[in-house]
């Protein structure tokens, strides 16, 4: 059974990736996720905050002006608890690097342009294989139109893929007007990989306290059918890569993805709730299940299940809506 993929030009064992995780802080939980099968690990996210912070602590100086951006550093949690700040961050890629043979993808999470972009040149020199590119940004600002936004994530991805040399991936939210025709620009502004997508982690109320409160549920996979609608529409129409994170909790949903046309699946909430060993169970679901159809290779079923390739591909747009409402009985 050959369950090889190539994800951003590195050749992986398997399409199962450990998605972006605290776990990535820990070195042995690293290599117990390489020992389970794992074919790769993006690293917990080096966020921009985290970056201006220090900055910010080297000279105050420095941040004059740059408060302005939408989320005040005041809000930012206890920087304490991310744990490894900008210089350990480069030190623990270089660690994990010496652990591991699997490829290593660190982790920039960020929305605007500006000097901690420069972080993505240190991650190379840090020795990472790849760099995973978190856009998370939320236009709350009515006078923001959606142009402008967009200019922000091209602007972005431009600047940071022409400042390395390995490969970088974008991981985005689905949340566009015309989302096909901006993973389209991101893929143009020289992105290698698109990672889709990000969940929202909506805020909840806490009404005793009167306070907006954090809320961070795991994914199950019925959040898997946003991510596999997407990469079914744009597999074949771009020239990058494709990776999906949110839902991925069985065999079948790897296999559900590649038959949409991904190229890796991320894994994050189902080792949380599982441990590690998961991995290795899902991995030889997969085998077995491939086995049991007669499929010898990833390549075998990779976007079977496509726009491009089904028979019937309005399955995947308007006329499926009415479909669906019509068949509720
Ligand atoms: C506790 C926790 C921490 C996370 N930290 C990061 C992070 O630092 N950077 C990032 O890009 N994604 C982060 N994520 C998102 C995951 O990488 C993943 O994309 C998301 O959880 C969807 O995958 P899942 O359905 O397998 O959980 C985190 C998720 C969880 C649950």
């Amino acid at each position: 059974m050959m369950l090889q993929t190539r994800y951003l030009g590195l050749n992986l064992n398997n399409p199962l990736v450990i998605a972006s995780l605290p776990l990535a802080k820990d070195i042995s939980s690293i290599r117990h996720m390489e020992d389970a099968g794992a074919a790769a690990v993006v690293l917990h996210s080096l966020f921009e905050e985290q970056i201006l912070i220090e900055e910010k602590q080297l000279n105050e100086n420095l941040l004059r002006g740059t408060e302005s951006f939408a989320e005040a550093l005041s809000y930012f949690p206890d920087i304490s608890s991310f744990q490894l700040g900008p210089t350990a961050y480069l030190e623990h890629i270089k660690e994990v690097k010496r652990a591991v043979e699997i490829p290593v993808i660190a982790s920039l999470n960020g929305i605007s342009t500006g000097g901690w972009i420069e972080y993505a040149k240190k991650i190379e020199a840090a020795g990472a294989d790849a760099l995973e590119l978190n856009i998370y940004f939320i236009p709350t600002n009515p006078a923001v139109m959606g142009d402008q936004v967009e200019q922000l994530y091209t602007v972005l991805v431009k600047d940071v893929t022409s400042s390395i040399k390995i490969p970088v991936a974008v991981k985005l939210s689905p949340f566009f007007s015309a989302a096909a025709n901006m993973l389209k620009r991101i893929d143009q502004a020289g992105a290698k990989g698109l990672v889709l997508f990000n969940r929202f982690y909506q805020p909840d109320f806490d009404l005793d306290n009167l306070n907006v409160v954090p809320n961070l549920h795991l994914s199950h996979s019925g959040e898997l059918t946003l991510r596999l609608r997407w990469a079914a529409i744009l597999y074949g129409q771009l020239d990058c890569d494709l990776a999906i994170t949110g839902g991925i909790h069985t065999a079948e949903d790897v296999i559900k993805s590649i038959m949409a046309g991904a190229n890796a699946t991320m894994m994050a909430s189902a080792i949380l709730k599982h441990g590690i060993s998961h991995i290795q169970s899902v991995l030889s679901d997969m085998k077995e299940w491939m086995k049991k159809r007669d499929y010898n290779s990833i390549e075998d079923i990779r976007g079977l299940l496509s726009m491009k390739n089904i028979a019937e591909p309005t399955a995947y747009v308007r006329s499926n809506y009415m479909k669906v409402l019509g068949s509720y009985l």
